[in-house]
């Protein structure tokens, strides 16, 4: 085992343990939003960073132990709070503009204290892909972590997700081009599962609208309805 401290608390993890995981062993926590326990590391949110032997940020999800390592939380909140207002500066305001119990990224928002009035957010949006019948797309509230692709591929095994555009016009997007619908997608649901936003949902799951307005139902028994008819 490998001895490490967290702050004060001293804390013993397994050889090949992340900062995270001891974080975690030793009772705490640190915020996280690319990260997911199921997929490979990709560190790049940067919401995880904490200081390591008082020498700096490090990415907690994505770095290894190693022995006498002394990891400051107390001293490094601020860092986590700027990769947070860095990840969503830029984003259209929609981004936000989720109810917390659908968004990791609304609620982190709320507990980091990051507020939206605050952040440089954008109108205009980068549009809906309403193409597939279990699988929206709602790139205005992407983030680009990557999640769903590696969920995709990691998970799944499908490959049918990448990363496209530049800078914040990052989304993800089918590996093919063009509507998730004539993607190699096979409506597992894992990408949908791991975001973290809301970008991908179920049709229907995020529509502030009265229920009657998207979607059309199959037959006169049925109370869940198709979405294949969404506006
Ligand atoms: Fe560690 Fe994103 S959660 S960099």
């Amino acid at each position: 085992m490998i001895q490490v401290f967290v702050d004060e608390s001293s804390v013993e993890v397994a050889p090949g343990s992340t900062l995270l995981d001891a974080i975690q062993a030793a009772g705490r926590s640190v915020p996280t939003l690319c990260h997911d326990d199921r997929l490979t590391p990709a560190a790049s949110c940067r919401v995880c960073l904490v200081d390591a032997d008082g020498n700096g940020p490090v990415a907690a999800c994505s770095t290894p132990v190693r022995a006498g390592l002394r990891i400051g939380l107390a001293t490094s909140a601020s860092w986590r709070r700027d990769g947070l207002r860095a990840v969503v500066a830029g984003l259209p305001a929609r981004a936000l503009d989720v109810p917390g119990d659908r968004s990791e990224l609304v609620r982190l928002c709320e507990q980091l204290g990051v507020a939206p009035e605050t952040l440089p957010l954008v109108s205009g949006s980068r549009g809906v892909d309403h193409s597939h019948p279990y699988v929206k797309l709602d790139r205005d509230l992407c983030i680009a972590c990557g999640r769903c692709v590696r969920a995709c591929s990691e998970i799944q095994g499908t490959f049918a997700l990448t990363l496209t555009g530049r800078g914040p016009d990052t989304v993800v997007a089918p590996g093919t081009g063009g509507l998730w619908s004539d993607s190699d997608c096979v409506s597992c649901g894992a990408c949908v599962d791991t975001c973290p936003t809301g970008a991908l949902s179920e049709p229907g799951l995020l529509d502030p609208r009265p229920i009657e307005q998207w979607t059309r139902t199959t037959c006169g028994y049925c109370g869940v309805g198709c979405t294949l008819d969404v506006a």
